[in-house]
């Protein structure tokens, strides 16, 4: 009977994890590419990688600011930066190898999931075709690090 029991349980714990892993494909996306930085759920790492969690969502309050994550993904940022957790002055490369459907999963996951308490209300998941459009814009590391500062200079003129 025990003999049974056991094997069935462990196999519908993993199941259960299955499912949460597949939950979101964005989370999936970030824990391979991104957290090994930013660390899981985004919180950051002193002296190494700013924190997403709660930091970047306010941006989207402009309309420049909805450009702001997927143009990190596809270029990345360097520059120095102020943040939650002090002075970053380092660079990130950009993901351009990703496809436009899982840079669009990556910022719904950053914005939707880890920036939910700070989101202007009514925000619109991003798609993989509003991602592919905003490549008609250009973006470099040097010139998204242009665009934080533009952004938070609005948003503290508010
Ligand atoms: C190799 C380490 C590394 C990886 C991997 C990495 N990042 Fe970064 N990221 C950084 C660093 C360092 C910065 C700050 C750069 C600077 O100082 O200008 C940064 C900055 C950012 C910012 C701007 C934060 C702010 O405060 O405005 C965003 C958004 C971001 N990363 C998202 C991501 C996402 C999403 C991924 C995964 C696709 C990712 N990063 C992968 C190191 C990394």
């Amino acid at each position: 009977m025990a003999a049974r029991f056991f094997p069935a349980a462990l196999g519908a714990a993993l199941v259960v994890l299955a499912g949460v892993a597949q939950a979101d494909p964005g989370q999936a996306l970030f824990d391979k590419h991104c957290a090994i930085c930013h660390q899981p759920g985004g919180v950051g790492a002193p002296g190494y990688a700013p924190p997403l969690a709660d930091t970047v969502g306010q941006r989207l309050a402009l309309e420049e600011g909805r450009d702001y994550v997927p143009r990190i993904l596809r270029a990345g940022i360097s520059g120095p930066i102020d943040t939650t957790l002090g002075r970053f002055n380092g660079a990130m490369p950009g993901f351009a190898q990703l496809s436009d459907a899982e840079a669009a999963q990556l910022a719904n996951y950053v914005l939707g999931a880890l920036n939910a308490s700070v989101l202007p209300a009514g925000f619109v998941p991003y798609t993989a075709e509003e991602v592919a459009a905003l490549k008609a814009k250009p973006a470099s590391a040097p010139e998204n690090r242009k665009l934080r500062e533009r952004l938070d200079a609005a948003l503290k003129a508010r």
